[in-house]
């Protein structure tokens, strides 16, 4: 199967196959084992404040949910989740927030230089949205050395049925070049079955990638919050999130790819399926146990409850059973 060279129609063709596509998921599983064999990367991820200055309509942790509980850690309670990452073998850590204007460029780059000074042989990643070039430049320079900022839609009149007026597709894409262009290993992505999503808009997104060729790509289903504007919209299916991970890598051969806790949040065995379906990365939580129900982007989201070394153990099982093994080191991509 070549679909590198596929029409609009005939991935939107495939995209719409309404079956659970085992000839699909074996063509994309081939392919991850040419490129990385049975290896699943880890990275550690320390969600680290959960005030946000946007109100993207689906999130949870919007600023109009007057119903979430606020939280930010500080530094040393950050440095405390890398100690104890880098004790169960993380090489990466994963800084992810809403647009929290408390920490400051100055702020975030003393928590990036304190973490590379600790940990020279470990990947620092930021996952903190939309900021000026100049921002990602001194964080750059600061020891940071990937981003993670899922373009979302690449459809624009799509994205502005998603967020407010003072947001746009325009700015977010813009953010994603600036990032490359820096230098950072650049992570993007999109919610799968968000609402008013068309098959044609995921047809845009896969194109828009093509474009960017990031080395990451991030998708999960779109899951509903009760306290948001989108609170009767249903969320997106497991069947389809799991093609669009297999399509990804039939046409990102060298992508790294996570099977995402919101895969795992719509179905027990959602990340399991992820890896079959050509994934090659899971992202067990590092944050301290009290903050990670706080952390609430949608509902139903698995792994609050759990210690860093228990989620560490459940996921080496999980990859395992699926028939995979985690490897320690920093992950890097290969091009
Ligand atoms: N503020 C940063 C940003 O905007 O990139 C990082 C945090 S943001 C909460 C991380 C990702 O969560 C978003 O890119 C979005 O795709 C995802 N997300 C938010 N609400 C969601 C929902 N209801 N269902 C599934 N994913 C969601
Ligand atoms: Fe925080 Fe969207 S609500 S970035």
């Amino acid at each position: 199967m070549n679909i590198l060279n596929f029409k609009d129609t005939e991935l939107v063709h495939l995209i719409n196959t309404n079956k659970y596509d085992e000839g699909l998921f074996k063509t994309a599983d081939g392919i991850r084992r040419e490129n990385y064999g049975t290896d699943v990367y880890i990275r550690g991820l320390i969600e680290f404040t959960n005030y946000c200055k946007n109100n993207c309509y689906y999130c949870g942790i919007r600023a109009a949910n007057t119903n979430a509980v606020r939280y930010r850690l500080t530094k040393e309670e950050i440095l405390s989740c890398c100690e104890e990452g880098y004790a169960l073998g993380f090489r990466t850590f994963v800084l992810q927030g809403g647009e929290d204007p408390y920490f400051t460029d100055d702020a975030v780059c003393d928590i990036v230089s304190s973490i590379r000074e600790k940990y020279p042989d470990c990947a620092i990643t930021l996952s903190i949205g939309e900021k000026s070039r100049d921002s990602y430049k001194a964080y750059f320079s600061a020891g940071a050395n990937r981003y993670l900022l899922r373009h979302e839609t690449a459809d624009a009149s799509h994205y502005s049925n998603l967020h407010p007026e003072n947001m746009s597709s325009i700015n977010r894409k813009r953010c994603l070049y600036d990032l490359k262009d820096i230098g950072y290993q650049v992570g993007s992505g999109f919610m799968v079955g968000s609402p008013f999503q068309t098959t044609e808009n995921l047809v845009a997104d896969l194109r828009f990638l093509q474009e960017l060729s990031p080395d990451m790509i991030g998708i999960g289903p779109y899951i509903t919050h009760k306290q948001t504007p989108f609170a009767e919209h249903k969320s997106g299916t497991l069947e389809l999130t799991l093609r669009m991970i297999a399509i990804l890598r039939i046409l990102f051969p060298y992508a790294l790819l996570p099977a995402t806790t919101a895969l795992g949040s719509i179905h027990p065995q959602g990340r399991e399926l992820g890896l079959k379906a050509g994934a090659n990365v899971v992202m067990p939580n590092l944050s301290p146990v009290r903050v990670r129900k706080l952390y609430d982007l949608y509902e139903n989201k698995i792994c609050t409850g759990d210690e860093a070394a228990e989620c560490r153990m459940c996921l080496e099982k999980r990859v395992l059973s699926a028939g995979y093994q985690i490897v320690t080191h920093r992950g890097d991509v290969k091009r």
